[in-house]
C-alpha cells in the first residue's frame, strides 16, 4: 500500500507576502472546516497580523518569534514588512515547517529561522540559551493560558508580547468553571463579557508574571471577530509587578448596573473578578503606532477614543428595553453626556456600547429625555 501523502496547496497573498497553504475552497468542498486544515492559514485574521506590523515597525524592534507559526505568515510579514532582522517560526507540526521553509525561499527572504518543535521547549530553550526576542506572539488554537509561563520567559526585557485568546466562551463568562480554571478568575457571562474577557486575558498575564517576577505591563488590548488580543511590555522586578497587582479588582454586578472595586485586598459578596481594572489602551503606547494601513487606523482611532474612558460599558439596547422606549442614535447620547460634563465614547466592542462616567440613572433620564423630544 502506498504511504503518498497528496495535499492541495493554494497560493495565497496578504500584505506583502505570498505564501502556499491549504486550500481551504478544496477542504470546504470536502465539508471541513479551516480548523481542520492540515496546515493552518485563517484569512480573517489579517487585521490582528497588521496590528502586529503596525507595532513591530512602529517601535523599530529587531528580532521576533512566531513559535506556533502554521503557514508562516505573520513571521514572513515580519521579516518583510515589519523590517525584522531575525526571525524564528516554529511549529509542532512538521508539515507546517516544511512549507513555511518552502514559503521564506518563495520570497526569497533570508533571516528566518524555521524549526518543527514544541513552542513551550522552544521558549524555555530561548531563554535557558539566552536568545530572547523583542517581540514573541503567542496564538495557539484557543486558550494561551498553558503557554504563558514559557513564553514570558523567552521575551527580552523591554520587549513585547502579543497574546491571542480564541476561547471566548469561558473568557466571556460562559463557562464560568474553565474560565476560573484556565485564568483563575471568577465570573458569569455579563451584558459586557466582551470586556470582561479582555481584562480577565490581561489580570491573567500580569499575574502569571509576578510569580516569575516579571512585570507584564498591558499596552494595547482589544476585542475583533471571533477573538481577544493583548499586547505587553515585559519588565524585570518585583516592585514594577506589585504596582501593576494594585490595578486588579473586582466588578460586582446588580440589576443591570455595575460598581467597580479597585483592589483585590477584599473579595466582597457577589463580585467577580480578579480583573484589571486600570487603562486597556494606554494613551501613549497608541500615539506612537503608526497604522499599516487603513483598517488598523480605523481601529486605532476607535481604541484612541475609549482609552480614557472607565472599565466597562452601558448597552443601550439593555437600557431601552428596560424603559420600554426606542433606542436612540448612539452619537446623540454620547454628545449629550458629554454636555453634561461626563466622559463618554462607543465601545469598540459594541455598537450599542457606551464608555461613560454618568450613573446609570442619569443615563435613563437622558433617554427618556432624548426620545421624548
Ligand atoms: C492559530 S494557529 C497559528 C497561526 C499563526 N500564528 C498565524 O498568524 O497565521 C496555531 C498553530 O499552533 C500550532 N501548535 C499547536 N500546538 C503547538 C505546540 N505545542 N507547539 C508548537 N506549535 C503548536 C498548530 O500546529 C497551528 O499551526
Amino acid at each position: 500500500m502506498s504511504s503518498r501523502l497528496t495535499l492541495a496547496l493554494r497560493l495565497y497573498r496578504e500584505g506583502k507576502v505570498s505564501f502556499y497553504s491549504t486550500d481551504l475552497e478544496e477542504l470546504a468542498k470536502m465539508g471541513l472546516p479551516y480548523t481542520k486544515a492540515p496546515i493552518f492559514y485563517n484569512p480573517r485574521m489579517k487585521l490582528n497580523r497588521d496590528v502586529t506590523i503596525s507595532i513591530f515597525s512602529s517601535l523599530s524592534l529587531k528580532s521576533a518569534a512566531d513559535l506556533m507559526a502554521a503557514s508562516g505568515v505573520r513571521a514572513l510579514r515580519l521579516k518583510a514588512e515589519g523590517g525584522a532582522e531575525e526571525v524564528f517560526a516554529c511549529d509542532s507540526n512538521c508539515l507546517s515547517a516544511q512549507i513555511i521553509k518552502m514559503n521564506v525561499k518563495l520570497n526569497k527572504l533570508s533571516g528566518i529561522r524555521v524549526k518543527c518543535s514544541d513552542a513551550r521547549l522552544e521558549a524555555e530553550r530561548m531563554a535557558w540559551e539566552n536568545e530572547r526576542v523583542d517581540y514573541l506572539d503567542l496564538d495557539p488554537f484557543g486558550s494561551p493560558a498553558p503557554f504563558l509561563d514559557s513564553f514570558l520567559r523567552a521575551v527580552k526585557r523591554g520587549g513585547i508580547i502579543g497574546i491571542t485568546a480564541t476561547d471566548e466562551p469561558p473568557l466571556f463568562g460562559i463557562y464560568p468553571d474553565k474560565l476560573l480554571r484556565y485564568y483563575g478568575v471568577w465570573g458569569k457571562k455579563l451584558p459586557f463579557c466582551k470586556e470582561f474577557g479582555i481584562r480577565s486575558l490581561i489580570s491573567f498575564t500580569i499575574r502569571t508574571a509576578a510569580r516569575l517576577d516579571l512585570a507584564a505591563e498591558p499596552l494595547l488590548s482589544y476585542g475583533e471577530g471571533h477573538y481577544v488580543r493583548a499586547y505587553f511590555r515585559i519588565e524585570r522586578g518585583a516592585e514594577r509587578s506589585k504596582h501593576l497587582l494594585k490595578e486588579l479588582g473586582w466588578v460586582l454586578y446588580k440589576e443591570g448596573d455595575f460598581e467597580i472595586i479597585r483592589g483585590i485586598d477584599e473579595m466582597p459578596r457577589g463580585a467577580m473578578g480578579p480583573i484589571w481594572v486600570g487603562k486597556i489602551v494606554e494613551p501613549e503606547f497608541l500615539g506612537k503606532l503608526s497604522p499599516l494601513n487603513e483598517e488598523v487606523g480605523k481601529l486605532f482611532e476607535k481604541l484612541k477614543e475609549e482609552a480614557d474612558g472607565p472599565p466597562f460599558y452601558q448597552r443601550l439596547d439593555i437600557i431601552c428595553s428596560k424603559l420600554n422606549m426606542r433606542i436612540p442614535k448612539p452619537k446623540i447620547v454620547i454628545e449629550s453626556l458629554r454636555e453634561m460634563g461626563h466622559f463618554a465614547a462607543r465601545s469598540h466592542l459594541d455598537p450599542l456600547g457606551i464608555k461613560t462616567t454618568a450613573k446609570r440613572e442619569e443615563i435613563e433620564d437622558l433617554i427618556r429625555k432624548l426620545t421624548s423630544s
